[in-house]
């Protein structure tokens, strides 16, 4: 039930199929006792056995039920045996037994065929709820969780819920009312049987629950090394090259082994505890029935208190009940299973992101004065990596941020875009403060050129369309111009058609960096922020770059992380940074004249 609640803001949009699935259920379940009952008139055909009744019995009230039902069988089975002879009335009787076979199939079939629009939707859901999560998660999240098991959890763990959804409804409707049905049927039947075998049900309970103990822990185990092995294969896949040019194909392969041994082992476990469930329950029910014939047939041979058909409907419906007592506890061992699922799936969903836009976070669309950072400090882990720090850019003008690698750099460029909060001081726009801002009218402001081109497995068209999804061709081509790319894909076989490879691996270093330049370009937003690649390009490709970033900035305002000291000569003002503070300000001459860290860094590059 805890379970069910849990999941309860997914099934319920799904509900009119779980009422259905119940209501077949109990149709199910009736008519699978009916079907074990109607075994009772046939063999009493069968042996000559049951009592004859000539008369029609009449209905006398409630209380008669029983013998009224009892009667009007015999009555039915007497006047056909004496009308059409007794090989008819066993036709008649198999006619009867199919027919409820019949129908307590169908039933089923109904009630599985209705819970699979449940178990489904609620899977397509839960994937869909996730991976927008995902891309509403900040990016900090990521650098603690590995991609893996976020994908282990997109996929196993809500393929592990769903299947556990048809165990829950099989655990407190199908089964339980089947055990109920067959009860009363057995009570009928003899009220001393039944106690009797009441004896041995809460014994056979305690063991199984035995089993089912440690369930909910081992199948958690299993889950998290699917996540910590998922998370190998895609990490392994990223960095194909590197693991292969370094010849650590055997460290990533021990790696991986370790993982697979552990969900080996975890595995085992676990499968091996499900397995006995299945065994014991048979076996604790036949020793049930043992007994059950034990002391049922003396009531038979020497007591003469039970007809054999009677006996022999008993012992089915007894057997009727310990089918649903194994399918309770395996299903249990299901459930246990997907809770232990669900919660890693809910884990994903329930994590509040820090960045979430404020209730009352307005939109601003337009960009007049300014964008300030004022005494800023932030930190990802423990150490400051920005210290005090502020810098302002008026509209229209390009500031440039130079420094050692690891001085804070690309971090300014995720506090502006808001990827990470600062810790202390502000950043404002217009002197709005970016968190009163909704993150997506901040990120229509700001357009950004990231460090690491990242590019999709996709068409150049649609890795450019990210920035204005409704840009046509001709902007398409205009904007790849801009940024000095039209060169290259002119030339490509489907021009801007063409499938640039996984993380646009088909292409150049710089080809990539031209493509993000001008997915910028595209969405044209007030403000840019450029992080220049690293990665050195050789000075046909560096200039083009060059050219391109220069383009950009034409008219802008502008945020330029540079490693090439000759992109941003002309930047309107340049801030040294060194360990995220600023050593020195100015002009590209003034900074020279100065000859102090800038001038280093500049004589350093020139000798290159
Ligand atoms: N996600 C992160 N988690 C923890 N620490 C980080 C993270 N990203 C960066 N850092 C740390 O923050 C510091 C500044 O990093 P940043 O990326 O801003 O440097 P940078 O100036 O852009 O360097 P480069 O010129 O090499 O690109 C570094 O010391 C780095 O180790
Ligand atoms: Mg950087």
């Amino acid at each position: 039930m805890d379970y069910l609640k849990k999941l309860s803001r997914f099934i319920m949009p799904y509900k009119r199929y779980g009422i259905l699935n119940i209501i077949c259920n109990i149709f199910y379940a009736l008519f699978s006792t009916l079907a074990m009952v109607s075994l009772m008139p046939m063999i009493n055909v069968l042996f000559d056995e049951g009592e004859q009744v000539f008369e029609k019995p009449v209905y006398a009230g409630f209380g008669d039920l029983k013998e009224y039902i009892g009667d009007s069988l015999n009555y039915i089975v007497t006047t056909i045996t004496q009308s059409e002879g007794s090989q008819q009335a066993l036709l008649y009787m198999i006619i009867l037994i199919i027919s409820m076979f019949l129908l307590k199939n169908l039933f089923n079939y109904l009630g599985l065929y209705y819970i699979t629009f449940l178990r489904n939707g609620v899977l397509k859901d839960l994937r869909n709820e996730i991976y927008s999560k995902v891309t509403s998660l900040p990016i900090s999240y990521y650098s603690e969780k590995r991609k893996g098991d976020i994908i282990a959890r997109i996929s196993g763990d809500v393929n592990e819920v769903k299947n556990s959804l048809l165990a829950v409804l099989e655990l407190i409707v199908k089964e339980p009312l089947t055990i109920v049905f067959a009860i009363i049927a057995m009570l009928t039947i003899s009220l001393q049987l039944t106690l009797f075998v009441f004896l041995f049900i809460p014994v056979s309970g305690f063991i199984i629950s035995l089993i089912g103990k440690t369930l909910k822990k081992q199948s958690e185990k299993v889950q998290n090394e699917q996540g910590v092995f998922l998370s190998t294969l895609e990490e392994t896949l990223g960095g194909l090259k590197v693991i292969k040019g370094f010849n650590a194909e055997n460290k990533f392969n021990s790696k991986f082994q370790d993982s697979t041994s552990r969900f080996y082992r975890f595995s085992n476990i676990l499968m091996n505890r499900q397995n006995l469930a299945s065994p014991t329950s048979e076996f604790l029910g036949i020793v049930t029935i043992a007994a059950l014939l034990w002391y049922g047939g003396s009531l038979v041979l020497i007591d003469k208190t039970l007809s054999g058909g009677a006996f022999i409907g008993f012992m089915t419906l007894a057997y009727q009940i310990l089918t649903p007592a194994k399918a309770i506890s395996k299903a249990s061992y299901k459930v246990k299973a997907g809770n232990a699922a669900a919660d890693r799936v809910l884990d994903v969903l329930n994590t509040i992101s820090p960045l979430e836009d404020k209730a009352n976070a307005f939109s601003k669309t337009d960009f007049n004065d300014s964008i300030k950072l004022n005494n800023i400090s932030f930190k990802y882990e423990d150490d400051l990596v920005l210290k005090n720090f502020s810098i302002q850019v008026s509209k229209g003008k390009s500031i440039a941020l130079v420094g050692q690698s690891g001085s804070g750099k690309s971090t300014i460029a995720n506090l502006v875009t808001r990827f990470y909060d600062v810790n202390e001081g502000s950043i404002t726009i217009d002197g709005a403060n970016i968190k009163d801002l909704s993150k997506n009218s901040l990120r229509n402001l700001t357009g950004l050129v990231t460090q690491d081109s990242i590019l999709f497995n996709d068409s150049v068209k649609n890795n450019i369309l990210l920035g204005k999804e409704d840009a046509t061709d001709d902007q398409i081509i205009e904007a790849l111009k801009i940024a000095n790319a039209w060169e290259f894909v002119k030339n490509l076989p489907n021009g801007i058609n063409t499938n640039i490879g996984d993380s646009g691996g088909k292409l150049s270093g710089g080809q990539k960096q031209r493509l993000s330049i001008a997915r910028a370009v595209l969405k044209n937003p007030p403000i840019m922020i450029l992080d220049e690649a690293t990665s050195a390009l050789d000075t046909e490709s560096e200039r083009l770059v060059q050219d391109a970033l220069e383009n950009m900035m034409k008219n802008r305002t502008s945020i330029i992380i540079a490693h090439r000291l000759s992109t941003i000569q002309n930047a309107d003002e340049i801030i040294v940074m060194k360990q995220g503070e600023i050593v020195e300000q100015g002009k590209h001459n003034q900074l020279i004249a100065m000859n102090g860290v800038y001038k280093k860094l500049v004589n350093m590059q020139s000798f290159e």
